[in-house]
This record gives structure tokens, C-alpha cells and sequence, in this order.
């Protein structure tokens, strides 16, 4: 019987792309299940190759075997991550991504994850957490299963994402091989192999959600009105229209009461500088932790300034003799405006998609967070603690449990109000003090989004690579 997970290279669809002014011809393997037992349509990869693996050529000082696996997803909001491919028109493919990848001479392996919506004919949820990364590890466990057969270096396996997909990607470096998910990998027929990878790329990772409530209640306490966007699909556009609101009076208590829960929080993971010194906040939330976010935005407006950029676009910028001299925390957050209302994730009335992420089979939302469900203004569950540790990175970086990526590139735009800078600043630093490589920053005037500095990432995966 011919193994189902067995990657058969005589199959596939030769393609050509123009990017730039370069022709890139590849081959595309579509549509291949990457598990015995897929629970859902959407569990299945898509494989592009540069064509010239195929007949002994060196690209980009790269061969057929040596070439890096880039496995890029498409996972927003936590919602389903479709399998992407060039030229797919959808808005959250990442289509110039995988073009741009080849180009370099990057095998480019694209799975689909199952998200929070994901149902089965019965209405029952097959895709709350934690199969989002259950999903992406057993892709990862069939690449790995293919080695020899499938094009590029299995030992070579980068990830990447942005947001919710930027948590994927982090997870995945975090948790390789860890325990909590064999289980549910064996369910669904997953490859024998391991899941650990080499590299992670992450664009505003959306991680950390116990802790993401209070984080954003650290940076934003005080500042009272929130601004958003609606974003709904149409005809494959995003139509955005813009909401706006007003914490109410209790929503100001909770504010307080969050950003001071994060204190106790952040003191307790044992933050270091590059210098050894401890990275701490005192009862008002300052100290040398928030400083050091200070730190990274001042260098990054200080690198954009250079690069000409008029940083003073953001009021709290001070500029003297062409040198970034000085950030007004609080002006800047104004000017950066609260995107979220209180709690920021873990909404009292169980609405927001992190809600969703943690129901379960026939449970549409939960709780996630002891805090909302205290406060809960609706008849609520609570997703196991368990549960919602496995899915954070930083539960792994805390105590030792999983096969750690060594290298990471973490980039959180530094007018980017998703999530508080916190978050990015704990997991980059906690995986600087456990001695991986850690490449970070927070982009300048960038907001929201991912992908937007592709020559750099791919300089950052050939220096490690080639
Ligand atoms: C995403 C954005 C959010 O603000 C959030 O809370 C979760 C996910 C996203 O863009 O994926």
C-alpha cells in the first residue's frame, strides 16, 4: 500500500512568476494531506520548489538539499489559515511572500490550519486551541517525515507569520516536541517525526493572551478613548470603517486593577538586560523594564531618522542636532491612540476572537483568564489553565519542556496598538536571557502588519543558512 503521507515529487504543476524584473520558475505540489486523519478539508500543504533544484542547479549558493524550508501561514485573528499559493487573490494570502521566497532559492511549504470557526456537517467546533498549532506542527512533522523526498533542508525549517499567525510562529519555536500536543497529533494521524524547527520569523506576535489583558492596561491606563477599525471582506477587498469609544467608569477600575496585576506579573519572570541587570517595574508601573521598551523606540526612531524619515509625525519625539533625544511615554501613547477597550482580549461578555479561540468542541467562547471570569457579565466557562499555558510561548521558555528554536527574528511596529509592546519586549528578552538568538526591533511609524521587510528577513535566514 503506498504510504499516504509519503511526498511524491513526480506530481506537480510547473509555473512561472514574474517578480521584479526576474522570471522564477517553479514547481507547485498542491493540495497534499499532511495527516492520516484530517478532520477537515482545510488540512492539507501546498509545496512550491524553484525548478532548478531539479535539474543540479545552485541558487542564491543554495541546493536542492541545502535550501531552507520557509514555512510562511496565513492565520488571522485566530481565524482558519488557509493553504496560500501565488497569485491567490484572497486578502490574507501572502502570495508576493512566497514569490519573493523562491526568488531566493527557498523551498516554500504553505499549510492549511484549522482556526477558531472551523465546524464540522454537525455545527461542532473542530478548530478552537489548541489545533491551530497542532496543525502546524503536524505540518512541520510532514516535512520532516520527507526528508530526502521532498526538496530543502529539513534542519532548516523557518516559520513565519504576523499577528495571530506571528503567535503561531512563536509557538512553534517555543514548544518544539513538547508533550502536551502528542496527543492530540496521534488523533489526527500526524507523521512520525519531530516538530522542532530552526528558525522563527514574527510580525506583531498576538501572544501571551493570559498575561496580554494586563499588559495593555500597563501601557494604556490613563488613556480613556479607544479607536478602531471594522474590517469586513468583500469581493476579496478589506472595507475598514472606523469605531470609536470611551471606557466607562468601571472600565477604568478594571484598567487599574489590570495594570496592576501586570507588575506582579512582569517582577515574576526574572527579566534581565543585556548587562545582567534585573529588568523590574515598581507599584506605579515604572522602572527599568518600561525603560527599556523606551530604549528600543527611541532606537527605532533614531534608525529611521537616519534613513531621512521625519520622526516627529508622533507627538512625544523630541529631535535635537539630527539625534533622538528624548521620549514622552505618554504623549506618544496618546498619539499612538488606545486601539482596545478594558479587558483588551479577554472580553467581559466573552465577544472578542480570543474568547472564541477558547471554546471548545460545542462551546462557541470561554473565558480564558480568571480575572474575566470574575468580572464575567455573561454566563460563562473557563478553558483549562492547561490549555491556555500550552499555547503560550512563554510557558516554555519559563521551564525547560520543549526543543527551543536557537534563532529568532521578532519585529513588533512601533505604532503597532494590537497588543502592548510588553509582550513582544518579554518574549524577546526571555529567550535573549536563555541564550538564543534574538534579532528584534519595533519598525518605526509601522503599524499592524507584517511581511514589509522581506529583503532583511531573508538576509537574516541566509547569514544562518548559506
Ligand atoms: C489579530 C489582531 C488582534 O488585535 C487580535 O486581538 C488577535 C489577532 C490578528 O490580526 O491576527
Amino acid at each position: 500500500m503506498t504510504d499516504p503521507l509519503r511526498f511524491n515529487e513526480k506530481i506537480y504543476d510547473p509555473a512561472t512568476a514574474t517578480v521584479g524584473t526576474t522570471r522564477v520558475t517553479y514547481r507547485a505540489f498542491k493540495d497534499l494531506t499532511y495527516v492520516a486523519q484530517p478532520v477537515d478539508d482545510c488540512q492539507k500543504l501546498n509545496v512550491f520548489v524553484p525548478e532548478g533544484y531539479f535539474n543540479g542547479q545552485t541558487i542564491n549558493g543554495y541546493t536542492r538539499v541545502t535550501a531552507p524550508i520557509f514555512m510562511p501561514n496565513t492565520v488571522g485573528g485566530y481565524l482558519p489559515g488557509p493553504r496560500d499559493f501565488p497569485g491567490n487573490p484572497a486578502p490574507f494570502s501572502g502570495s508576493t511572500t512566497i514569490l519573493q521566497a523562491l526568488k531566493r532559492g527557498y523551498v516554500v511549504v504553505s499549510a492549511g490550519l484549522r482556526g477558531r470557526t472551523t465546524q464540522n456537517l454537525q455545527n461542532e467546533y473542530l478548530g478552537k486551541a489548541p489545533a491551530f498549532i497542532v496543525d502546524m506542527k503536524a505540518a512541520v512533522r510532514y516535512v520532516k517525515y520527507n526528508a530526502g523526498w521532498l526538496p530543502g533542508n529539513p534542519d532548516r525549517i523557518i516559520t513565519n507569520g504576523t499577528s495571530a499567525g506571528g503567535a503561531t510562529s512563536v509557538l512553534m519555536g517555543a514548544s518544539g516536541n513538547a508533550d502536551f500536543f502528542e496527543t492530540p497529533l496521534q488523533e489526527i494521524g500526524a507523521a512520525p517525526a519531530t516538530d522542532d524547527i530552526f528558525a522563527v520569523s514574527a510580525y506583531c506576535p498576538v501572544h501571551n493572551l493570559a498575561h496580554a489583558d494586563a499588559a495593555y492596561e500597563w501601557q494604556f491606563n490613563g488613556i480613556n478613548q479607544w479607536h478602531r477599525q471594522r474590517v469586513r471582506i468583500e469581493n476579496n477587498q478589506r472595507i475598514c470603517t472606523p469605531i470609536h469609544g470611551q471606557l466607562s467608569p468601571d472600565e477604568q477600575v478594571l484598567s487599574r486593577e489590570l495594570k496592576a496585576a501586570f507588575v506582579l506579573y512582569l517582577n515574576g519572570l526574572g527579566l534581565r538586560d543585556v548587562a545582567g541587570n534585573p529588568l523590574t517595574l515598581d507599584a506605579a508601573g515604572e522602572g527599568s523594564f518600561k525603560q527599556a521598551i523606551e530604549r528600543e523606540i527611541l532606537m527605532s526612531a533614531q534608525r529611521a531618522l537616519a534613513a531621512g524619515t521625519d520622526v516627529t509625525k508622533y507627538a512625544g519625539v523630541s529631535v535635537t542636532n539630527q539625534m533622538v533625544t528624548g521620549l514622552d511615554w505618554p504623549r506618544y501613547l496618546h498619539a499612538i491612540t488606545r486601539m482596545k477597550s478594558v479587558p483588551a482580549f479577554d472580553a467581559l461578555n466573552l465577544s472578542n476572537p480570543e474568547n472564541d479561540l477558547f471554546g471548545n468542541r460545542l462551546t462557541p467562547a470561554r473565558h480564558f483568564t480568571q480575572f474575566s471570569q470574575d468580572h464575567s457579565t455573561v454566563s460563562a466557562l473557563l478553558a483549562d489553565p492547561l490549555l491556555v499555558a500550552a499555547v503560550n510561548p512563554i510557558t516554555y521558555l519559563m521551564t525547560k519542556q520543549s526543543h527551543v528554536a536557537p534563532h529568532w527574528r521578532i519585529r513588533h511596529g512601533a505604532a503597532d496598538r494590537d497588543t502592548s509592546f510588553a509582550i513582544s519586549m518579554i518574549l524577546a528578552t526571555k529567550l535573549a536571557n536563555r541564550g538564543y538568538d534574538v534579532d528584534f526591533r519595533l519598525p518605526w511609524a509601522t503599524p499592524h502588519s507584517g511581511d514589509y521587510d522581506l529583503p532583511e528577513l531573508f538576509q537574516w535566514i541566509d547569514n544562518l543558512c548559506r
